[in-house]
């Protein structure tokens, strides 16, 4: 089983329970034993990996959720569609518009990834965090892509009802199609690479500034041949529309909002807003998940895909180690479908950090069957927020019997409806139509 570690925590001996990948190869492998020259070496390449090694008593134990697979699937399809993209990129560079023959190869590329993802099953999604931004572009479309075609995957009848809402004809040509989705999520953001200066600006942006980031919807779309599918471009122009109005460059509402834009939006916004970026540090995938689903942003995005993206995220990993405040450690055991927020942990350390003799060892629990046993941090971030969240999904499951589906009870309970109202105001006064402009430009 896997305890996650920061390199500072790694000591000689210690077997690492996952291969270590660097952007194009593996470093060292499962199973390998550190040595001090091994630790070194990782401190000085990666100082701010976090790396899965083994721990036998725990292990034995206890049987921990093995997801090494989703690992790998992430790995593969991120390397093919980011060399992918780095193409588009270069192509781009010195040019306004894609040719035909620019784009040959994406097809091909987009169609091998989404049959290797729909073959190769994965218990949750992990995503691969973006470290620099000279390769912003091609890493966060990577992301985008494996995000945008796994909710796609598990949401195919709900596409296919909201395409026919959409459109004019009697039925749909190919509704359970998702290569424009594929194609779209992986180019949304082509309109972005001429602004290459401004997406790396830390001063403040100019009106004129803004107004050509808003417009990098349209102008993507532009930038593709003739030939392209249109939805692709349908697609691409709304993927920065919000459910509330509030999105742009449109400010379309609600069912005005392609399908499939409303996915990507949420791929890209999740995707984004976990990236190391020029302006902003990355946020952990827990607090991001957490945002997308409460005020003021939660009516940004289609419930129905939040959904779908609760059920498929995985934002502790296994074996991260989780402090609480009783002052012991919780590592976390396995993830509970439906609920990132209430992992099943084991308390592997006790208040002075020492690890917990086998004998003393108790079963793993969910957190909310623990109600008085409170999240204090994960790693230097504070995570205290979710206390709340733990408990009310531990009263919904007890309630459970009250509904005839405590999955979507549960769910219904942290993903409000959609506000219809823009002029709704947020915690500290400001009407959120007026703050979703700096939102959205975190977002780019
Ligand atoms: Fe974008």
């Amino acid at each position: 089983m896997p305890v996650y570690l920061s390199i500072d925590e790694l000591s000689p001996g210690m077997t690492l329970a996952r291969n270590i990948n660097n952007k194009f190869n593996m470093v060292l492998s499962k199973g390998h034993r550190l040595t001090d020259q091994d630790i070194a070496g990782l401190r000085r390449h990666y100082p701010n990996m976090m790396i899965h090694v083994g721990d036998p008593i725990l292990d034995e134990f206890t049987s921990f959720q093995d997801d090494s697979n989703n690992f790998e699937v992430a790995y593969n399809v991120h390397t093919e569609i980011s060399q992918v993209a780095q193409k588009v990129n270069y192509a781009l560079r010195d040019k306004t518009m894609l040719s035909m023959e620019n784009v040959q190869g994406v097809n091909k590329a987009v169609k091998d990834m989404m049959g290797y993802i729909a073959s190769t099953k994965v218990s949750h999604a992990v995503m691969n965090q973006i470290t620099s931004s000279d390769q912003y572009f091609q890493e966060h479309s990577a992301n985008v892509f494996y995000l945008s075609v796994i909710i796609g995957n598990t949401l195919s009848n709900y596409i296919k009802k909201e395409r026919q809402k959409f459109s004019r004809a009697k039925q749909v040509k190919d509704p359970f199609n998702m290569t424009p989705l594929a194609m779209a999520s992986m180019l949304c953001d082509i309109g972005m690479i001429p602004l290459q200066e401004i997406r790396t600006k830390t001063d403040p942006l100019t009106d004129k500034e803004i107004e050509l980031i808003k417009n990098h919807p349209f102008d993507g779309a532009d930038m593709l041949p003739d030939e392209m599918d249109p939805m692709i471009k349908l697609a691409i122009r709304g993927h920065h529309e919000n459910m509330d109005g509030s999105g742009y460059p449109r400010n379309l509402l609600g069912d005005q909002i392609n399908i499939f834009s409303r996915i990507i939006r949420v791929a890209d916004a999740y995707s984004a807003a976990t990236a190391e970026k020029v302006f902003s540090d990355a946020r952990s995938p827990i607090r991001v998940l957490f945002e997308m689903v409460t005020e003021p942003f939660c009516g940004f995005y289609d419930p129905a895909i939040l959904r779908v993206l609760f059920r498929i995220l995985q934002p502790f990993p296994i074996g991260a180690k989780l402090k609480m405040s009783t002052g012991q450690t919780a590592v976390v055991v396995r993830h509970q479908l439906n609920n990132p927020f209430d992992p099943v942990v084991i308390l592997a350390y006790d208040a002075m950090d020492e690890k917990i003799s086998s004998e003393n060892l108790e079963r793993p629990f969910k957190l909310s069957e623990k109600p008085l046993l409170h999240l204090v941090s994960f790693g230097d971030e504070d995570i205290s927020y979710l206390n709340n969240v733990v408990v009310d999904f531990g009263k919904m499951e007890a309630n459970s019997d009250e509904t005839q589906n405590s999955e979507s009870a549960m769910l219904a309970s942290i993903i409000p409806q959609r506000k219809d109202e823009p002029e709704e105001v947020g915690e500290d006064g400001e009407a959120i139509q007026s703050m979703a402009l700096p939102f959205n430009l975190l977002y780019p």
